[in-house]
């Protein structure tokens, strides 16, 4: 039987192993109990555009719509909206982990392939591409509705 690492352990990146399993009730697990350690300063934000484009947007597009996915025009696989609300609402330790260990249905985990401070910095252009996708203006109403800016307080 394969014994757990002791308590404290850490990989050889010098990382404390995740304490979370793949699967969809893992993913939210994380998203309720993880805190993206790094801020939107320009460098993540770079570097995080840098992996995307590298690693995601083959599948979810450059913009995070499925437009200019490979893998829709061939009609391989349907990778989900990045820009919708259902990802929207996602926290980022649930994204985290879905970069981590794949998706519900057919994503692949990209956790050995991605490091994690990478998969962190992914999270924070996902979040940008989400507010890029924004209308841009909103409708006329006599009273313009407060735009939420997703943030927390
Ligand atoms: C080989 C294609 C492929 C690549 C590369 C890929 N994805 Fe996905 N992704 C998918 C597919 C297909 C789905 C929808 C099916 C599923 O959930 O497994 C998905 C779903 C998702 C979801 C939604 C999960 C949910 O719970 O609904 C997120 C978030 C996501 N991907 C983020 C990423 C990020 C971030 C990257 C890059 C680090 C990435 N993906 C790379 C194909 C891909």
């Amino acid at each position: 039987m394969l014994q757990a690492p002791p308590k404290g352990t850490v990989s050889r990146a010098g990382l404390v192993p995740l304490a979370y399993g793949p699967g969809k009730p893992e993913a939210e697990r994380a998203g309720r109990e993880l805190v993206n350690p790094f801020l939107p300063t320009q460098e993540n934000f770079s570097r995080g555009k840098l992996v995307y484009e590298r690693s995601c947007a083959a599948c979810h597009g450059k913009d995070g719509d499925n437009n200019s996915s490979v893998i829709v025009a061939r009609g391989l696989l349907a990778p989900a909206i990045l820009v919708t609300p259902v990802v929207k609402n996602m926290p980022d330790g649930q994204i985290f982990h879905v970069t981590t260990f794949g998706g519900p249905q057919k994503m692949k985990g990209l956790g050995d392939l991605i490091s994690r401070e990478d998969r962190w910095k992914v999270v924070l252009y996902i979040r940008e591409l989400q507010k890029a996708s924004a209308p841009k203006s909103a409708p006329a109403a006599p009273i313009a509705p407060v735009q939420s800016t997703g943030a927390k307080p």
